[in-house]
């Protein structure tokens, strides 16, 4: 079983990879969030060129391309293969914002097959074997019509491996994902693919896996609220209360590491509430409360640190057998 860290902007970023590093528990390979790639430039947004060029997780890092426009995206491909830490090109076809999708990139390629198809069939051709993934949802706002011309672009193309948000576009992040569809790709495909949305438990997982067949899986907020889901999944235990406040205590320290210079302290509260953001059903209403409105690290710390109001929910006696 293959695990990724699935990519979130602003939020699976190094702090949160170096602070999975130093808790122990690793995925097989991280994605960076989408670098956007235009006709005009790639915006090489230095915080996802971090994750790239500073990672001593020893854990190989895909750099992710959203554009629509094959040459653009040929021309980024091969500079960012260029950068001694990428491991390979990931195509964003599943990004929902309205902004990336008026110019038809993200989740906005799977409106054009034919535009769609070109670009797999371009990228595929000029990245080297093993190093071109895609990452997409189940169609733009009907999977039943979408997603069989989804497989039909993907199977022409044969990508490294596909990872699948099973959602569709419409759907943004609500609804239920529906696995059948990622059921069908690992039916059709010849490449592994890994399962996305949803999964934050164990217990999930296994089903995910057993009901699919994929290959493995892709865990995005499921594992910034309990980032030990990774060593569960490898058969390791369930975090303890204390382990899950190690967890924030090395996030604010890992944050302040790699923004403490260009940031106030309430900037660097700002940044931890990022990730905070899929932490709070752990947290009493109050506790919540104060956690949002928090300025000062001193007082998110102690907050953090506070076992009184820690409910545990995602964590320790629901430890399930290893998959
Ligand atoms: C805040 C946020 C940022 C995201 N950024 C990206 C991104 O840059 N690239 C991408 O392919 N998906 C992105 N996603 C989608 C996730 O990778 C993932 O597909 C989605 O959250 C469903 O998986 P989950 O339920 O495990 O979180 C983002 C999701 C969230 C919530």
């Amino acid at each position: 079983m293959k695990l990724a860290l699935a990519p979130m902007q602003d939020v699976t970023d190094l702090a949160f990879m170096r602070t999975l590093h130093r808790i122990g528990s690793l995925p097989d390979v991280f994605i960076t969030a989408y670098f956007r790639s235009t006709p005009t430039t790639c915006a090489l947004a230095e915080h996802n060129l971090r994750c790239i060029d500073e990672n001593e997780t020893g854990v190989p890092v895909l750099a992710q391309l959203a554009g629509s426009e094959a040459p653009a995206l040929l021309r980024d491909a091969a500079m960012l293969l260029a950068r001694p830490g990428v491991a390979g090109i990931n195509l964003n076809a599943g990004c929902p914002s309205p902004l990336v999708n008026r110019h038809g990139a993200g989740a906005g390629l799977l409106r054009d097959f034919s535009r769609f198809a070109d670009i797999l069939l371009q990228l595929r051709a000029h990245i080297p074997a093993g190093q071109f993934s895609v990452k997409c949802r189940l169609g733009w706002e009907d999977a039943a019509a979408d997603f069989p011309r989804i497989l039909d672009c993907l199977a022409a193309a044969t990508p490294d491996e596909t990872g699948i948000h099973a959602r569709t576009r419409k759907q943004l992040y609500g609804g239920s994902p529906d696995f059948s569809y990622i059921r069908s790709a690992v039916q059709h495909l010849a490449c592994p693919v890994l399962a996305n949305g949803d999964i934050n438990t164990p217990e999930q997982a296994h089903h995910c896996l057993q009901f699919t067949g994929a290959a493995g899986l892709m865990l995005g907020r499921g594992a910034v609220r309990n980032p030990y889901l990774f060593r569960q999944l490898r058969g390791g235990p369930a975090p303890t209360p204390d382990e899950m406040q190690q967890y924030y205590a090395i996030l604010i320290e890992e944050t302040g590491r790699v923004f403490l210079h260009q940031r106030t302290e309430k900037g660097h509260c700002n940044r931890m509430k990022k990730y905070l953001a899929f932490c709070y059903p752990d947290f009493s209403p109050e506790q919540e409360y104060a956690l949002r409105r928090c300025t000062s690290i001193a007082e998110m710390q102690r907050l953090l640190a506070s076992p009184a109001t820690y409910t545990g929910n995602n964590c320790g006696e629901n430890a399930a057998a290893p998959i």
